[in-house]
């Protein structure tokens, strides 16, 4: 079997024997024996934009580390992005550094509810949403997601009966949506905006997936939908440009008293010490990382398409409007979860997040990332149709 790093080369290639985000947790995480096709982890296996790259050596050829000043130059780069990828200039908000999103969701949860509060998430939903109401001492809601077909849509009725428990006192909404690719309607973020504002109920958005919007699909910000208070959104480089490692984020709002507390909570804890790399990288990306992401968009189109087209009938595809996540829909293989585990791992050898990680919704289904060159799709697609023969 050939190593990864020996598949042929594509349009974005990994240097040899590179094997993605942390080799070291495939083994015990998927239990097989060596040899596993890693495409669990939401960011892309891929060699990063150049231009971030060059911003990082020049700042590292920099022999000085110390405090640095966080420019204004940054959220006006931050901001003529949005305005350039979404039409979105920012007009009335402020943004927050924060230095990480499950911080400002941390963060927000405390500001915003009480310990035994009710927090609602849209399951199957991003995996730290639910540690993150926990650990907070906090109660989960669940407004599961409804499949329509081989679509997902919120429950809105749902919501209506979940906010009307006033112990109920936030959503953590995921727009666009890790992991069923859903990049959700201006009519659909209305509802969601108008229901929880009748209600009190705190919007928490996550959009650090905003910018891998596919082409042919918009992203809304909540921002457009949202009330005067009552919400913020959380954005950043990390997942668009792989700079999780890196980067800080963006706590978005219009709310005054939500930065106020938000800032009050940041200087209380010493929440942000600007990391003179992470200010170089966010410059680069968002100034100069634009060709880079629309080349990304057009690779995760073409595996998409690749994986509908090639993977064998008893799997299906759910359609993508943005992420660079495939959510497969393995029902038809008729395994039970633990089953599932062990099939994806012993005997396809590729290294999916089973579906159940991010709530039993998802129970029957597995997530793929898409962000990897495109030879590691035919390989997939090869073990998985060997593995079902
Ligand atoms: C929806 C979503 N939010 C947040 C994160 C992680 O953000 P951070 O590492 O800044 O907490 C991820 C990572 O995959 C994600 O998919």
């Amino acid at each position: 079997m050939r190593r990864l790093g020996e598949l042929p080369a594509s349009q974005f290639t990994l240097p040899p024997g590179a094997m993605g985000p942390d080799p070291d947790r495939l083994q015990p995480l998927f239990g097989a024996g060596g040899d596993l096709l890693p495409l669990w982890v939401a960011e892309p296996y891929l060699p990063i934009a150049p231009p971030i790259v060059e911003a990082l050596r020049d700042r590292a050829a920099t022999p000085w580390y110390g405090y640095e000043q966080r420019s204004e130059r940054l959220a006006s780069a931050f901001w003529a992005w949005t305005e350039e990828r979404h039409g979105w200039g920012g007009d009335g908000l402020v943004a927050s550094v924060s230095p990480s999103v499950g911080t400002s969701i941390g963060a927000l949860l405390e500001l915003r509810t009480e310990p035994g509060d009710g927090v609602i998430l849209q399951s199957p939903v991003f995996t730290d949403f639910k540690p993150l109401v926990v650990s907070a001492g906090r109660r989960v809601v669940k407004n599961p997601l409804v499949l329509d077909g081989d679509r997902y849509r919120m429950d809105l009725e749902g919501l209506e009966e979940s906010v009307a428990d006033a112990s109920c006192r936030a959503l953590i909404l995921c727009n666009p949506h890790n992991p069923v690719g859903r990049s959700w309607t201006r009519d659909e973020l209305r509802a969601v905006a108008e229901v929880c504002a009748a209600n009190e109920v705190f919007v928490i958005a996550d959009e650090i997936h905003a910018d891998l919007t596919l082409p042919g699909h918009a992203f809304t910000p909540f921002a457009e939908v949202a009330p005067e208070g009552g919400w913020a959104a959380l954005h950043g480089p990390i997942k668009t440009f792989g700079l999780a490692g890196v980067c800080d984020s963006l706590l978005v709002t219009s709310d005054s008293s939500v930065v106020d507390d938000y800032r009050a909570m940041s200087s209380r804890l010493h929440l942000t010490r600007n990391q003179v790399f992470s200010l170089a990288a966010f410059e680069a990306a968002y100034t100069r990382g634009g060709p880079w992401v629309d080349e990304l968009l057009a690779l995760v189109q073409r595996n998409h398409a690749a994986l509908v087209r090639g993977l064998p009938v008893e799997i299906a595809v759910t359609p993508l409007e943005a992420t660079y996540l495939g959510w497969l829909d393995l029902r038809g293989l008729g395994l039970e979860v633990p089953e599932i585990v062990d099939w994806l791992g012993t005997k396809a050898r590729v290294a999916m997040s089973p579906g159940h990680w991010f709530g039993r919704e998802g129970a029957g289904f597995a997530r793929m990332t898409l962000a990897v060159p495109e030879d590691w799709i035919a390989e997939a697609i090869e073990r998985i149709s060997s593995a079902i023969a």
